[in-house]
Protein backbone atom coordinates (compact mmCIF):
# COMPACT_ATOMS: atom_id res chain seq x y z
CA UNK A 1 0.00 0.00 0.00
CA UNK A 2 2.84 2.53 0.65
CA UNK A 3 4.78 1.81 -2.27
CA UNK A 4 1.49 2.17 -4.59
CA UNK A 5 0.58 5.80 -2.00
CA UNK A 6 4.23 6.76 -3.27
CA UNK A 7 3.92 5.87 -6.67
CA UNK A 8 0.73 7.68 -6.76
CA UNK A 9 2.34 10.92 -5.02
CA UNK A 10 5.06 10.58 -7.52
CA UNK A 11 2.84 10.67 -10.42
CA UNK A 12 0.87 13.85 -9.25
CA UNK A 13 4.43 15.89 -8.43
CA UNK A 14 5.11 15.13 -12.13
CA UNK A 15 2.02 16.04 -13.58
CA UNK A 16 2.12 19.19 -11.47
CA UNK A 17 5.32 20.20 -12.43
CA UNK A 18 4.49 19.36 -16.21
CA UNK A 19 2.54 21.79 -15.90
CA UNK A 20 3.40 25.67 -17.14
CA UNK A 21 3.52 27.94 -14.07
CA UNK A 22 0.65 30.01 -15.12
CA UNK A 23 -1.51 27.02 -15.20
CA UNK A 24 -0.54 25.55 -11.90
CA UNK A 25 -1.59 28.66 -10.08
CA UNK A 26 -4.74 28.47 -12.21
CA UNK A 27 -5.17 24.71 -10.97
CA UNK A 28 -4.96 25.54 -7.52
CA UNK A 29 -7.74 28.41 -7.50
CA UNK A 30 -9.87 25.85 -8.94
CA UNK A 31 -8.85 23.41 -6.36
CA UNK A 32 -9.89 26.03 -3.91
CA UNK A 33 -12.95 27.87 -5.46
CA UNK A 34 -15.71 26.62 -3.73
CA UNK A 35 -13.79 26.85 -0.09
CA UNK A 36 -13.01 30.68 -1.07
CA UNK A 37 -16.65 31.42 -2.34
CA UNK A 38 -18.09 29.79 0.64
CA UNK A 39 -15.76 31.89 2.42
CA UNK A 40 -16.33 34.80 0.95
CA UNK A 41 -19.88 34.78 1.16
CA UNK A 42 -20.01 34.00 4.98
CA UNK A 43 -17.44 36.46 5.61
CA UNK A 44 -15.43 33.87 7.97
CA UNK A 45 -11.78 35.77 6.00
CA UNK A 46 -10.67 38.73 7.46
CA UNK A 47 -9.24 41.32 5.17
CA UNK A 48 -5.59 40.29 6.00
CA UNK A 49 -5.91 36.81 4.37
CA UNK A 50 -6.01 35.87 0.88
CA UNK A 51 -8.24 33.63 -0.14
CA UNK A 52 -7.00 29.89 -0.40
CA UNK A 53 -6.54 29.57 -4.04
CA UNK A 54 -3.91 32.22 -4.08
CA UNK A 55 -1.90 30.95 -1.53
CA UNK A 56 0.83 29.86 -3.48
CA UNK A 57 3.20 30.35 -1.16
CA UNK A 58 3.43 26.51 0.86
CA UNK A 59 1.09 24.31 2.45
CA UNK A 60 -0.47 25.23 6.23
CA UNK A 61 -2.74 27.54 7.59
CA UNK A 62 -1.78 30.86 6.06
CA UNK A 63 -2.39 32.98 9.01
CA UNK A 64 -1.00 30.34 12.07
CA UNK A 65 2.38 29.53 9.71
CA UNK A 66 2.68 33.28 9.83
CA UNK A 67 2.73 33.86 13.00
CA UNK A 68 4.96 30.86 13.97
CA UNK A 69 7.53 32.13 11.54
CA UNK A 70 6.96 35.69 13.23
CA UNK A 71 7.97 33.74 16.79
CA UNK A 72 10.66 32.70 15.41
CA UNK A 73 12.25 36.14 14.02
CA UNK A 74 11.43 37.27 17.76
CA UNK A 75 12.39 34.38 20.03
CA UNK A 76 15.16 33.17 18.00
CA UNK A 77 16.41 36.23 15.83
CA UNK A 78 15.86 38.96 18.81
CA UNK A 79 13.78 40.94 15.96
CA UNK A 80 12.43 44.35 17.77
CA UNK A 81 9.33 46.57 17.32
CA UNK A 82 11.40 49.60 15.69
CA UNK A 83 13.74 47.33 13.75
CA UNK A 84 13.33 48.29 9.87
CA UNK A 85 12.71 44.92 8.15
CA UNK A 86 13.88 43.49 4.40
CA UNK A 87 11.56 40.68 3.48
CA UNK A 88 12.83 38.91 0.21
CA UNK A 89 10.65 36.68 -1.79
CA UNK A 90 7.58 38.29 0.84
CA UNK A 91 4.93 35.92 -1.57
CA UNK A 92 1.45 36.93 -0.51
CA UNK A 93 2.69 38.57 3.28
CA UNK A 94 2.51 35.75 5.23
CA UNK A 95 5.22 37.25 7.21
CA UNK A 96 4.11 40.50 6.86
CA UNK A 97 1.00 40.41 8.07
CA UNK A 98 1.75 39.45 11.50
CA UNK A 99 4.75 41.94 11.42
CA UNK A 100 1.54 44.87 11.18
CA UNK A 101 0.82 44.75 14.63
CA UNK A 102 4.52 44.40 15.72
CA UNK A 103 6.40 46.95 13.77
CA UNK A 104 6.43 50.64 15.19
CA UNK A 105 4.66 52.88 12.55
CA UNK A 106 7.86 55.23 12.49
CA UNK A 107 9.84 52.14 10.66
CA UNK A 108 9.35 50.53 7.60
CA UNK A 109 8.94 46.52 6.21
CA UNK A 110 10.10 46.10 2.59
CA UNK A 111 9.17 43.57 0.87
CA UNK A 112 9.78 42.09 -2.75
CA UNK A 113 9.13 39.06 -4.79
CA UNK A 114 8.79 37.64 -8.98
CA UNK A 115 5.27 37.09 -8.75
CA UNK A 116 2.80 39.85 -9.46
CA UNK A 117 -0.78 38.65 -8.01
CA UNK A 118 0.88 38.23 -4.41
CA UNK A 119 2.72 41.54 -4.49
CA UNK A 120 -0.34 42.94 -5.91
CA UNK A 121 -2.71 41.34 -3.16
CA UNK A 122 -0.49 42.48 -0.72
CA UNK A 123 -0.40 46.38 -2.12
CA UNK A 124 -3.94 46.22 -1.81
CA UNK A 125 -4.73 45.20 1.23
CA UNK A 126 -1.52 45.50 3.62
CA UNK A 127 -0.11 48.44 2.17
CA UNK A 128 -3.09 50.14 1.85
CA UNK A 129 -3.93 49.66 5.58
CA UNK A 130 -0.70 50.03 7.21
CA UNK A 131 1.11 52.64 4.79
CA UNK A 132 4.68 51.76 6.12
CA UNK A 133 4.68 48.18 4.50
CA UNK A 134 6.10 48.54 0.85
CA UNK A 135 5.39 45.83 -1.56
CA UNK A 136 7.84 45.55 -5.03
CA UNK A 137 6.94 43.47 -8.51
CA UNK A 138 10.45 42.61 -9.48
CA UNK A 139 10.96 41.06 -13.40
CA UNK A 140 13.38 38.15 -12.15
CA UNK A 141 13.03 34.31 -13.62
CA UNK A 142 12.44 31.32 -11.44
CA UNK A 143 11.03 28.49 -13.24
CA UNK A 144 8.72 27.17 -10.24
CA UNK A 145 6.77 30.24 -10.43
CA UNK A 146 7.25 31.77 -13.69
CA UNK A 147 8.09 31.45 -17.29
CA UNK A 148 10.47 34.90 -17.92
CA UNK A 149 12.21 37.79 -16.36
CA UNK A 150 15.80 38.69 -15.38
CA UNK A 151 18.61 36.45 -14.21
CA UNK A 152 18.53 36.76 -10.39
CA UNK A 153 22.59 36.00 -10.43
CA UNK A 154 23.00 40.13 -11.49
CA UNK A 155 19.99 41.42 -9.64
CA UNK A 156 20.89 44.28 -7.33
CA UNK A 157 18.65 45.01 -4.47
CA UNK A 158 16.42 48.04 -4.93
CA UNK A 159 17.74 49.22 -1.75
CA UNK A 160 20.78 51.82 -0.04
CA UNK A 161 23.48 49.79 1.51
CA UNK A 162 23.52 49.68 5.22
CA UNK A 163 19.68 49.76 4.97
CA UNK A 164 18.30 47.44 7.41
CA UNK A 165 18.29 46.11 10.52
CA UNK A 166 16.61 42.21 9.97
CA UNK A 167 16.55 40.60 6.67
CA UNK A 168 14.71 37.36 6.11
CA UNK A 169 14.30 35.30 3.02
CA UNK A 170 12.11 32.34 3.89
CA UNK A 171 11.82 29.22 1.96
CA UNK A 172 13.17 31.30 -0.68
CA UNK A 173 16.94 29.56 -1.46
CA UNK A 174 15.26 26.11 -1.42
CA UNK A 175 14.20 27.35 -4.59
CA UNK A 176 16.97 28.94 -6.07
CA UNK A 177 19.96 27.88 -8.16
CA UNK A 178 23.71 28.59 -6.50
CA UNK A 179 24.59 31.38 -8.65
CA UNK A 180 21.46 33.36 -7.53
CA UNK A 181 21.57 32.56 -3.68
CA UNK A 182 25.10 34.06 -4.17
CA UNK A 183 24.58 37.03 -5.32
CA UNK A 184 21.62 37.28 -2.85
CA UNK A 185 24.30 36.87 0.20
CA UNK A 186 26.27 39.59 -1.47
CA UNK A 187 23.75 41.51 -1.61
CA UNK A 188 22.13 40.23 1.80
CA UNK A 189 26.00 41.85 3.21
CA UNK A 190 24.86 45.55 1.43
CA UNK A 191 21.89 46.44 2.31
CA UNK A 192 22.69 44.67 6.49
CA UNK A 193 23.49 47.36 8.81
CA UNK A 194 26.28 46.80 10.99
CA UNK A 195 25.08 44.33 13.61
CA UNK A 196 22.09 43.43 11.67
CA UNK A 197 20.84 40.19 11.79
CA UNK A 198 19.80 37.85 8.75
CA UNK A 199 17.47 34.74 8.62
CA UNK A 200 16.77 32.00 5.56
CA UNK A 201 15.94 28.99 5.65
CA UNK A 202 17.71 26.09 3.28
CA UNK A 203 17.59 22.12 2.81
CA UNK A 204 21.15 21.20 4.45
CA UNK A 205 22.82 18.43 2.79
CA UNK A 206 25.60 16.17 5.22
CA UNK A 207 26.33 12.88 6.44
CA UNK A 208 22.63 12.94 8.65
CA UNK A 209 20.91 14.20 6.03
CA UNK A 210 21.72 12.67 2.96
CA UNK A 211 21.19 8.83 4.74
CA UNK A 212 17.95 10.27 6.26
CA UNK A 213 16.41 11.00 3.18
CA UNK A 214 17.23 7.59 1.67
CA UNK A 215 13.73 5.91 0.75
CA UNK A 216 12.02 9.27 1.52
CA UNK A 217 9.10 10.72 -0.53
CA UNK A 218 10.59 14.11 -0.37
CA UNK A 219 14.42 13.35 -1.46
CA UNK A 220 16.81 15.41 -3.56
CA UNK A 221 17.68 12.79 -6.52
CA UNK A 222 19.78 14.84 -9.02
CA UNK A 223 23.48 15.21 -7.84
CA UNK A 224 24.80 18.63 -9.47
CA UNK A 225 27.81 18.43 -6.95
CA UNK A 226 27.63 20.93 -4.44
CA UNK A 227 23.90 21.31 -5.20
CA UNK A 228 20.95 18.83 -5.48
CA UNK A 229 17.59 18.65 -7.09
CA UNK A 230 13.83 17.69 -6.49
CA UNK A 231 13.20 17.66 -10.19
CA UNK A 232 15.04 17.96 -13.25
CA UNK A 233 12.57 19.94 -15.52
CA UNK A 234 11.63 22.21 -13.37
CA UNK A 235 15.32 23.36 -11.22
CA UNK A 236 13.83 25.50 -8.69
CA UNK A 237 10.85 23.32 -7.18
CA UNK A 238 13.50 22.48 -4.30
CA UNK A 239 17.47 23.07 -4.19
CA UNK A 240 19.33 21.80 -1.23
CA UNK A 241 22.97 22.35 -0.77
CA UNK A 242 25.82 20.59 0.61
CA UNK A 243 26.95 22.35 3.96
CA UNK A 244 30.09 23.10 3.26
CA UNK A 245 29.29 24.70 0.61
CA UNK A 246 26.64 26.68 1.83
CA UNK A 247 28.97 27.86 5.28
CA UNK A 248 32.39 28.53 3.30
CA UNK A 249 31.23 29.69 -0.42
CA UNK A 250 27.50 31.76 0.25
CA UNK A 251 28.49 32.83 4.00
CA UNK A 252 32.02 33.41 4.70
CA UNK A 253 33.14 33.75 1.47
CA UNK A 254 30.56 37.01 0.77
CA UNK A 255 31.70 38.04 4.06
CA UNK A 256 28.95 37.25 6.48
CA UNK A 257 29.48 35.44 9.90
CA UNK A 258 27.20 32.41 10.88
CA UNK A 259 25.50 32.52 14.26
CA UNK A 260 22.97 29.25 14.31
CA UNK A 261 21.86 26.63 12.48
CA UNK A 262 18.47 24.59 13.10
CA UNK A 263 18.40 21.75 11.51
CA UNK A 264 14.68 20.80 10.19
CA UNK A 265 12.72 17.32 9.95
CA UNK A 266 12.30 17.40 6.30
CA UNK A 267 14.99 14.40 6.10
CA UNK A 268 13.80 12.18 8.61
CA UNK A 269 14.75 14.03 11.72
CA UNK A 270 12.45 13.33 14.66
CA UNK A 271 9.87 16.04 14.49
CA UNK A 272 9.76 17.12 18.16
CA UNK A 273 13.49 18.02 18.15
CA UNK A 274 13.20 19.82 15.44
CA UNK A 275 12.06 23.67 14.62
CA UNK A 276 10.42 23.20 11.52
CA UNK A 277 10.52 20.81 8.22
CA UNK A 278 13.47 22.62 6.75
CA UNK A 279 16.63 23.99 7.55
CA UNK A 280 16.99 27.30 8.68
CA UNK A 281 20.16 29.53 9.78
CA UNK A 282 21.00 32.92 11.30
CA UNK A 283 23.87 34.98 10.24
CA UNK A 284 24.96 38.76 10.45
CA UNK A 285 27.60 41.07 8.82
CA UNK A 286 31.29 39.61 9.70
CA UNK A 287 32.32 42.99 9.49
C1 LIG B 1 7.76 29.15 -0.81
S1 LIG B 1 7.46 30.80 -1.21
C2 LIG B 1 7.76 31.60 0.37
C3 LIG B 1 7.17 32.97 0.46
C4 LIG B 1 7.40 33.71 1.78
N1 LIG B 1 8.80 33.92 2.02
C5 LIG B 1 6.73 32.97 2.90
O1 LIG B 1 7.43 32.29 3.68
O2 LIG B 1 5.51 33.06 3.00
C6 LIG B 1 8.88 31.30 -2.14
C7 LIG B 1 8.79 32.71 -2.65
O3 LIG B 1 10.01 33.11 -3.23
C8 LIG B 1 9.72 33.91 -4.36
N2 LIG B 1 10.90 33.96 -5.21
C9 LIG B 1 11.38 33.01 -6.04
N3 LIG B 1 12.50 33.44 -6.65
C10 LIG B 1 12.75 34.68 -6.19
C11 LIG B 1 13.76 35.65 -6.43
N4 LIG B 1 14.75 35.43 -7.29
N5 LIG B 1 13.69 36.83 -5.76
C12 LIG B 1 12.69 37.07 -4.89
N6 LIG B 1 11.70 36.19 -4.63
C13 LIG B 1 11.73 35.03 -5.27
C14 LIG B 1 8.52 33.22 -4.96
O4 LIG B 1 7.82 34.02 -5.85
C15 LIG B 1 7.72 32.89 -3.70
O5 LIG B 1 6.87 33.93 -3.33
Amino acid sequence: LAAKYRLLMSLTRNLYYSLPPSFRFAARRLYYLPTDTLDRISGRRDALTPPKGMVFTGSGGYREQGQRLFDRFVRLGGLQPQHKVLDIGSGIGRIAVPLTSYLQPDTSYEGFDVVKRGVHWCQKHISKAFPNFHFQYVSLNNDLYRSDGQNAASFTFPYPDQSFDFVMANSVFTHMLPEEVNNYMREIRRVLRPGGKAYASFFILNEESKSGMQGRRFRFRYNMGHYRLIDQRVKAANVAFEETYLKEQLIRSNGLHLENTYYGYWCGRAQDTCEDFQDFIFFTRAT
